[in-house]
Parts: structure tokens; C-alpha cells; sequence
């Protein structure tokens, strides 16, 4: 399983050396959580922090987008050196439109579902993306806990990969821990957002061994 550690809880300060802990650690991604104040009451960074990020490491970056409208905004996230760019179902009218954007400016195309929105409502694109993004808390904040009725549909999604040959990533996001993570790769996840678990910790590289070993 890929683990991607989030800078939402790193060291705003240090983030350098909180991004080298974690790629030296072996972490394949680096979400990075843009919040817009509106789709999600906090704020958080914007393209500016991809780009300045983009040097300093090769991990794939895996940008989040919580904002409303995404489409206003996914070139310019491109632009700045993100790999994968997310957005949310619940934030547009028009998802075929955004996740095109996000393919014709060249990077990867994810479609993100809130815990209470159903996987029926992303059956439409599902054929078109690279990732989807099962959100296993509510977006907004770090440090909340897992929701376990996600599985399901973790689950399902799998089920949709086998029955209809679809190859996109299932990513997880929200309350991973040492003691979430193995349910969530046993529904079919195969990439896992941590935030709190791995920068809250005296020893984050340790943190990101820990969870690779749980889903061994
Ligand atoms: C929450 C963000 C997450 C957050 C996860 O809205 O999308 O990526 O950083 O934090 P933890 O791992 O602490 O739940
Ligand atoms: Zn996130």
C-alpha cells in the first residue's frame, strides 16, 4: 500500500525537513490539503506551495482540493508541479468538465466523495480517472476519527475495478492509524493519507514504517 503523508499536520516551519523525513521514510506521495474557506470552513495554501515544494523532492504530490468550483483552479495547480490533482463531486455541477481539465493540463485525474455521498454518484466518471479519493472523515480538519461505514464502500468500489475492468487507485483519507489502516487496504485501498498519526509524532519516518508494516 502507498502511504502518503499529509503537510497539514507537518511543521509549517520546518517543512523542508519534515518532507525529507517522510520521502527518506519511503513514503510514495505527498498530499498536500488546499482548503478554501467555503466547500470547507478552514483555509489552508494554494498553488504557491506546490510549486515551492515541487524541487525539493521527487514523491508523486497529491493535491486535494476542498474547494468549491475546482475547475477554476486545476491548470494552475498543474503548472506548479502537481501530479495528481482531486475534486471533490460534491463541489461541482460539472465533474466530467473538471476531470478533463485536470488530464488535458497533464496530470492525474481523481475524483474525491465526501462519507456521505454515495459511489453512485461518481459511476459516471469512474470509466475517465486514475484515483478516487474515499474520504474516511468529514474534509476540513486533521486529527478526526475514522469512519468505519466508509469500508463499504471501499468495497464496492473494488468490486466496480474487477466487475468493469477499471485500474484506478483507491485512496483513503482521514483517521488512519496503525489500527485503520489494514481495514481499509482488506476493502481495497491501495494509497493511505495520514496526517496526524505521522507528523504529530516525535518519530515520523518510524510512523510511516509502522504503517507499511500494518498492511504487509
Ligand atoms: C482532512 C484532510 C486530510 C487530513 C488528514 O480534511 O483532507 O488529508 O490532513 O488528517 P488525519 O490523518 O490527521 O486525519
Ligand atoms: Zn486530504
Amino acid at each position: 500500500m502507498k502511504i502518503a503523508p499529509s503537510i497539514l499536520s507537518a511543521d509549517y516551519v520546518n517543512l523542508q525537513k519534515d518532507i525529507e523525513v517522510v520521502d527518506k521514510a519511503g513514503a510514495e506521495y505527498l498530499h498536500i490539503d488546499v482548503m478554501d474557506g467555503s466547500f470547507v470552513p478552514a483555509l489552508s495554501y494554494g498553488p504557491g506551495w506546490v510549486k515551492a515544494i515541487r524541487p525539493i523532492t521527487n514523491m508523486v504530490l497529491d493535491v486535494h482540493l476542498m474547494v468549491q468550483n475546482p475547475e477554476r483552479y486545476v491548470e494552475l495547480f498543474a503548472e506548479s508541479g502537481a501530479d495528481i490533482i482531486g475534486v471533490h463531486v460534491e463541489a461541482t455541477p460539472h465533474i466530467h468538465r473538471a476531470l478533463q481539465q485536470i488530464k488535458n493540463a497533464g496530470a492525474k485525474a481523481e475524483v474525491v466523495i465526501n462519507p456521505g455521498t454515495p459511489v453512485e454518484m461518481i459511476k459516471p466518471v469512474l470509466y475517465m480517472v486514475d484515483q478516487v479519493l474515499v474520504m474516511t472523515v468529514n474534509p476540513g480538519f486533521g486529527g478526526q476519527k475514522f469512519l468505519p461505514e466508509t469500508l463499504k464502500k471501499i468495497q464496492q468500489l473494488d468490486q466496480l475495478k474487477q466487475t468493469e475492468g477499471y485500474d484506478f487507485d483507491i485512496e483513503v483519507d482521514g483517521g488512519v492509524k496503525d489500527n485503520t489502516i489494514k481495514a481499509c487496504k482488506d476493502a481495497g485501498a491501495t494509497v493511505a493519507v495520514a496526517g496526524s498519526y505521522i507528523f504529530d509524532a516525535a518519530d515520523p519516518a518510524g510512523q510511516v514504517a509502522t504503517l507499511k508494516e500494518a498492511t504487509k
